[in-house]
């Protein structure tokens, strides 16, 4: 069985499935599995470390040779970083949150598939004059990083749907079985990329008590935030806050962030706690489909089960001539 889409097409993949670039997470293990699986794994190269990604890449590389791709943080990476991955020869490369303008130049010079995430039409246009072949419409229903003040998936899809002309759109956000992908395909995506679901995969480079918290969790117990990436001092740009699972430390903390970038002791408890993944303060990152994780599986058996669920949730949409 394929589900065959535009996306398909230009990547000669059989399902039009992508497991998000999620930074630190998705290294070599599990973007080869979901290639082999039938769909497009990425590498999430997040800020570009230099020793990560190349072990990462050296384990795609060795692991697969299906298509594979690795995606970056625009804001936090420079060319040199875009470079270095593209000379392992990635099908495609994604570029996420911030000007993809003059990263895209190499991407596009050596061929491969630029993919281009955007939280709003504004970055919708911007991404299709930088040369974008892909555009990734993210809603608000995402876990990670995502828009301050963003649309929910169901209605942002179309608006980039209707925005692309031709240029292929995967839908992100809130898409953890198949039939939110056939759902997608609906709304004119010609694929999904998924992140929470993918999380909780045996490839997945995420601590056993994370993917745990992830099977309990509902999407209720989600929370878009900077809170956290205050206490971890990571410099996330203001308009890109975070869905996770909420947790003491950000009810404690919720509305505070200037009182609390300024409150050293906080700080200080907050990285002892995080230095032994104390779920009460670490970030565990969800989406609002969170629900539908349910077990840690193979992320290739995923894809599968993804895939035949997409292809039962189409069948079952019917038009009837009376
Ligand atoms: C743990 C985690 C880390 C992520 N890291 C990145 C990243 O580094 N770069 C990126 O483009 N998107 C990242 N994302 C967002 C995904 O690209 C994608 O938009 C999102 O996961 C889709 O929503 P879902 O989680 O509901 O499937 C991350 C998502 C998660 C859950």
């Amino acid at each position: 069985m394929t589900i065959p889409t535009a996306l398909t097409d230009l990547l000669s993949i059989r399902y039009p499935i992508v497991s998000a670039a999620m930074g630190g997470e998705a290294g070599g293990a599990l973007a080869a599995a979901v290639s082999a699986g039938g769909g497009l794994g990425l590498v999430g190269g997040g800020r570009g470390d230099r020793e990560w990604v190349e072990r990462e890449l050296r384990l795609v590389t060795e692991s697969t040779t299906a298509p594979w791709g690795i995606g970056f943080l625009s804001w936090a990476v420079d060319r040199s970083a875009v470079e270095h991955a593209l000379s392992y020869r990635p099908t495609a490369v994604l570029l996420s949150f911030g000007d993809p303008t003059s990263l895209a130049v190499p991407v596009r010079a050596a061929g491969a598939t630029l993919i281009i995430q955007v939280t709003d039409g504004d970055e919708a246009r911007r991404a299709l004059d930088a040369g974008a072949d892909i555009l990734v419409a993210q809603g608000s229903d995402a876990g990670g990083h995502c828009a301050r003040d963003g649309i929910g998936t169901m209605s942002f899809v179309p608006t980039v749907v209707d925005l692309a002309g031709d240029v292929p759109v995967l839908a992100a956000g809130g898409i953890a079985d198949g039939r939110a992908v056939a759902a997608a395909l609906a709304l004119g995506a010609a694929g999904v990329v998924i992140g929470t679901r993918f999380q909780a995969t045996h490839e997945a480079l995420v601590p056993a008590e994370l993917s745990k918290a992830l099977v309990g969790a509902v999407g209720a117990d989600t929370e878009v935030n900077r809170t956290l990436d205050i206490a971890r001092g990571a410099d996330w740009p203001p308009r890109y806050p975070a869905r996770t699972l909420r947790n003491e430390f950000l009810e404690r903390w919720r509305g505070r962030d200037a009182e609390l970038s300024a409150d050293e002791a906080a700080l200080s408890a907050y990285r002892e706690a995080a230095a032994r993944t104390d779920l009460a303060a670490v970030p565990v990152w969800a989406g609002q489909a969170v629900d539908r994780v349910t077990a840690i599986t193979s992320a290739a058996e995923l894809v599968g089960e993804l895939a035949a669920e997409t292809e039962a949730a189409l069948r079952r949409i019917t038009v009837r001539d009376r």
